[in-house]
């Protein structure tokens, strides 16, 4: 099978760490409260564009790769530095890459859009000899409405990246929309700038389909959760990831977190999570990984790649 490796990772949290308690007394909210419903200890923000995140953290996923070799930039976000240029664009521009033939575009598929790109990535690499840098990047503090307590102790800010190439291997893909603008809508109207979101709607909705998407690649790959080393879910909340391994009869050690230290970084969460992963030696040659999506659009999709 034609799948995807992942060569390498990087990432970069936003610089300010905001603890619970830091929202109290601002808010009506407690540590406590959101620790129990969420799982959520500190977030990250940045003063920094979002591009600038992507930056950061693809400099580190290419710090031992041929440059020469990419062929392909694509950063997943939904709150983009400019309408143009993209912030692949600008990767492309900081990683000095200018004159090289390179494809650079933005996805948008909010939460989802990782999961999203590397899809994308692997239908546009050509060969097994070039590279694409597969970013994940948001900087959501920019669209959060500080005074809104159901939303603002939930995201924060950072970027992670992985530099990837056509392989032998194992990549089953699902991805879905269902074109539903509510519960989860963040507008660019100037008079209301802020991401609004129906909680509860969107929880129900998360549990849904990452049980649907994870069900849908093991089936279409004809393996079992028991065939799977990892399982990194978007980094929403950890009551969600709860629910699904409960309801999948699986484990707590088989899926990564790390939301506890980053809040919901949207479409960055999944790579800064490999990047730790990677980070902490937990991913090894041949372990067989799902990387699993959801968010705004409605969109979500999962896909299963050998490590
Ligand atoms: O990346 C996009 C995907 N997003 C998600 O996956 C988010 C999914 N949803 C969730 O994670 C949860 O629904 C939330 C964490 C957003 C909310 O938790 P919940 O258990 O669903 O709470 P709720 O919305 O039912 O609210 C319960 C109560 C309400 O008060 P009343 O009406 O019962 O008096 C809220 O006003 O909790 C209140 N509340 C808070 N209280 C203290 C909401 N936010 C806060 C807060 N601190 N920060």
């Amino acid at each position: 099978m034609e799948g995807l490796k992942i060569l390498s990772t990087g990432y970069y949290p936003g610089e300010k760490v905001v603890t619970n308690t830091d929202f109290e007394g601002k808010i009506d909210t407690s540590d406590e409260w959101i620790t129990t419903r969420t799982g959520i200890k500190r977030r990250h923000f940045s003063s920094h564009s979002s591009a600038y995140l992507a930056i950061e953290a693809a400099r580190q996923a290419v710090r031992d790769i041929d440059l020469s070799k990419i062929s392909l930039i694509i950063c997943a976000t939904m709150t983009p530095e400019n309408a143009t240029p993209s912030n692949a664009c600008l990767v492309q521009e900081a990683l000095g890459l200018q004159e090289q033939s390179i494809m650079c575009f933005d996805v948008n598929a909010a939460c989802s859009g990782f999961v999203y790109a590397l899809e994308i990535a692997k239908s546009l690499l050509v060969n097994k000899d070039q590279y694409a840098l597969v970013i994940g990047s948001e900087q959501l503090s920019r669209i959060v409405d500080f005074t809104d307590r159901s939303t603002c102790i939930l995201f924060g800010d950072g970027a992670g990246a992985v530099v990837a190439k056509k392989a032998d291997g194992l990549f089953v893909s699902y991805n879905d929309a269902s074109g539903t603008a509510l519960p989860l809508v963040a507008s660019f109207e100037k008079d209301d700038p802020y991401l609004h979101m129906q909680g509860q709607e969107v929880f129900k909705f998360a549990t849904k389909v990452i049980v649907k998407s994870i069900n849908e690649v093991l089936q279409r790959a004809q393996m079992t959760l028991d065939d799977v080393d990892y399982v990194v879910c978007h980094q929403a909340n950890l009551r969600i990831i709860q629910y699904v391994y409960k309801k999948l009869k699986s484990s707590p050690d088989k899926f990564f977190t790390n939301l506890d230290e980053y809040g919901n970084t949207s479409a960055a969460s999944i790579p800064m999570a490999l990047a730790e992963m990677n980070e902490k030696g937990l991913l090894k040659e041949g372990m067989k990984i799902i990387v699993v999506g959801f968010g705004g659009g409605l969109t979500w999709g999962a896909t299963l790649m050998e490590w």
